[in-house]
C-alpha cells in the first residue's frame, strides 16, 4: 500500500562498539537511500547520544527499551523523556528480546507504551509468536493479545508502528515466507478494524521482522500490508541499504 510511508528500522541489538558504529554511521550518511522511506536506526542506549550527534538528522533513531517512568530509583532503566532530551523520538517496546529472555508481559509493556505516549515519543511494539506457540497452533490467539494490549494504552496512532516478529525466524538467516507474513498483517489490520477503527487500520503500519535480507526483502516488499521491515543482523552492515531501497 503506497498511502503509507514504507518504514525500516535497523534494530542494533547489543552489537558494536565506537569503532564500527562509526563506521556504521559514515556509510549510513553516504549511502543513496530511497528517499520516500522512513528510516530509523535503534543503537544501544549507552550509544545513543554519540550516534544523534554524527547520524545524518534525515534519520531518525530510537532507544531499545525504556521504562514506566520519568525518574526515580530505577537502577539501570531509562525513561522516555531522558530518551526525548537526547533527540531521540522513538523506542522499540515488546521486542522478542524483551518478552522471551528478560520476561516482559503484555501488561508491563501496555504501560510502557502509556508512558511512552504520554511523553510523545514514537513507539515500535513488536508483535510475534514464538516456535512453540506456532507448533501448538495459537499463533492467532498470541498476536491478538498483544495487539490488544497494545491497543488498551495507545492515545495517538499517529506515533504507533507495530512490528511484527516471525519468532522462529530471528536470527536464523532464513526469513518467514510473503505468503506467511502478509497474512498475518492482514489479520491484525482486520482486528485493529474491528476493535479500533478503520482509519486507524488503514493508517498504521505494520512492518516485519525475522531475518529480514537484502535478496529476500524484495517480494516481501511487495506485499500489500508490508509496510516496511525491523532489521537485526542485516542492518549492521552496507545490506542495509538494500533493504531501505526494498521498494526503489
Ligand atoms: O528486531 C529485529 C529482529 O529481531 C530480527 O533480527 O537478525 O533476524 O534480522 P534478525
Amino acid at each position: 500500500n503506497m498511502t503509507r510511508k514504507f518504514f525500516v528500522c535497523g534494530n542494533w541489538k547489543m552489537n558494536g562498539s565506537k569503532k564500527s558504529i562509526g563506521e556504521l554511521i559514515q556509510l549510513l550518511n553516504q549511502a543513496k537511500l530511497d528517499p520516500s522511506v522512513e528510516v530509523v536506526c535503534a543503537a544501544p542506549t549507552i550509544y545513543l547520544d554519540m550516534t544523534r550527534s554524527k547520524l545524518d538528522p534525515k534519520f531518525g533513531m530510537a532507544a531499545q527499551n525504556c521504562y514506566i517512568f520519568p525518574s526515580g530509583g530505577f537502577t539501570g532503566e531509562i525513561s522516555p523523556a531522558m530518551i526525548k532530551d537526547c533527540d531521540i523520538n522513538w523506542v522499540i517496546l515488546g521486542h522478542s528480546t524483551r518478552r522471551h529472555i528478560f520476561g516482559e508481559s503484555n501488561e508491563l509493556i501496555g504501560k510502557k507504551i502509556a508512558h511512552a505516549q504520554e511523553n510523545s515519543l514514537g513507539v515500535i511494539v513488536c508483535i510475534g509468536e514464538t516456535l512453540d506457540e506456532k507448533e501448538r497452533g495459537i499463533t492467532d490467539e498470541v498476536i491478538f493479545a498483544q495487539t490488544k494490549a497494545i491497543a488498551d494504552n495507545v492515545k495517538d496512532w499517529s506515533k504507533v508502528v507495530i512490528a511484527y516478529e516471525a519468532g522462529w525466524a530471528i536470527g536464523t538467516g532464513k526469513s518467514a515466507t510473503p505468503q506467511h507474513v502478509q497474512n498475518i498483517h492482514e489479520k491484525v489490520r482486520e482486528w485493529l478494524k474491528t476493535n479500533v477503527s478503520e482509519p486507524v487500520a488503514n493508517s498504521v503500519r505494520i512492518i516485519y521482522g525475522g531475518s529480514v535480507r537484502g535478496d529476500s526483502c524484495r517480494e516481501l516488499a511487495t506485499q500489500k500490508d508490508i509496510d516496511g521491515f525491523i532489521v537485526g543482523k542485516g542492518s549492521l552492515k552496507p545490506e542495509f541499504v538494500d533493504i531501505v531501497n526494498a521498494r526503489a
